[in-house]
């Protein structure tokens, strides 16, 4: 039911659009990058989206509340129209909010969110990856399998093999067309040392254990607290699977990869709702 939304990190790649405005932020045409997420969380059934934030990102807290002065403004006009999606996930989901202190990861982000989730299964997306379907979103997909395997599952994708030092790579066993038993998992891996091509994208399905082993893990790639590496551990008790998931993904946290779902967007659905 619940989904983290980790958005606290400092988006430096978009600077400097990104000095005073969330990285979340930025349109993708005409809706906010972590509106695309909620809402795909949302179609998931996760309806408390609980977001891990920073400093400097009120203004995330400001997009899933009322504007008064704004309703108050266009109620009964013809623009009203244009509140309609910001309105429909105001009315479906609730938001809980933590303030990540320090930048220590992915991993530690997900542990400051612990007190937002309490003891079940959660989902996670990383709302710098856009990933649109025509049907069934990418955590719905997800959240399927999560009812057949009761494990943790991540989302991977194949990528080149010079790109691995991007993302957390898997290896593992196929048990069919596209689910993978995991055995193991690399943040970062130079393309040499991958196990695989095949990358973790930011959609993950995290059974609760999960916290009390990001507890026991030791920062590292990059100094940080790594989700991959806690995965790595429950990986070893056999039970995290991956998921090649249908759709399309855009990685948004990269400057080309956003105007090719700013193109890509604006061709395929924008006045189409
Ligand atoms: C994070 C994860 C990485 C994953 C990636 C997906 O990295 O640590 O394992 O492959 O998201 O986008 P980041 O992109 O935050 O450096």
């Amino acid at each position: 039911n619940k989904c983290v939304f980790p958005v606290a990190g400092y988006g430096t790649r978009f600077l400097p659009a990104t000095k005073s405005m969330p990285k979340e932020m930025l349109p993708i045409v005409n809706k906010p990058l972590v509106q695309y997420g909620v809402e795909e969380a949302i179609e998931a059934g996760m309806t408390t989206c609980a977001m891990v934030t920073g400093r400097g990102k009120r203004s995330i807290t400001d997009h899933f509340d009322i504007s008064y002065e704004l309703e108050h403004q266009i109620s009964g006009t013809s623009k009203e129209i244009h509140l309609d999606s910001i309105r429909g996930v105001l009315d479906k989901a609730v938001f809980t909010m933590v303030r990540q202190r320090e930048m220590k990861g992915l991993g530690h982000a997900i542990l400051t969110g612990e007190s937002l989730i309490g003891n079940e299964p959660f989902g996670v997306l990383l709302s710098d990856d856009l990933c649109l379907h025509d049907g069934v979103g990418v955590l719905s997909q997800m959240a399927e399998l999560y009812r057949q395997f009761r494990c943790s599952i991540v989302a991977i994708q194949e990528v080149p093999q010079d790109e691995t030092h991007k993302y957390g790579v898997i290896a593992g066993e196929s048990l069919k067309e596209g689910i993978y038993r995991v055995d193991e998992m690399v943040e970062k891996p130079d393309p040499a040392d991958a196990p695989s091509n095949l990358a973790i994208i930011g959609r993950y399905i995290l059974t609760p254990d999960i916290f009390d082993i990001l507890r026991e893990t030791e920062p590292g790639a990059n100094g940080e607290i790594q989700l991959t590496d806690a995965l790595q551990t429950q990986a070893r008790q056999g039970c995290v699977m991956a998921y090649k998931f249908k759709g399309k993904r855009f990685d948004c946290g990269s400057v080309p990869g956003f105007v090719e779902a700013t193109n890509f967007v604006y061709e395929n659905y924008y006045g189409k709702e």
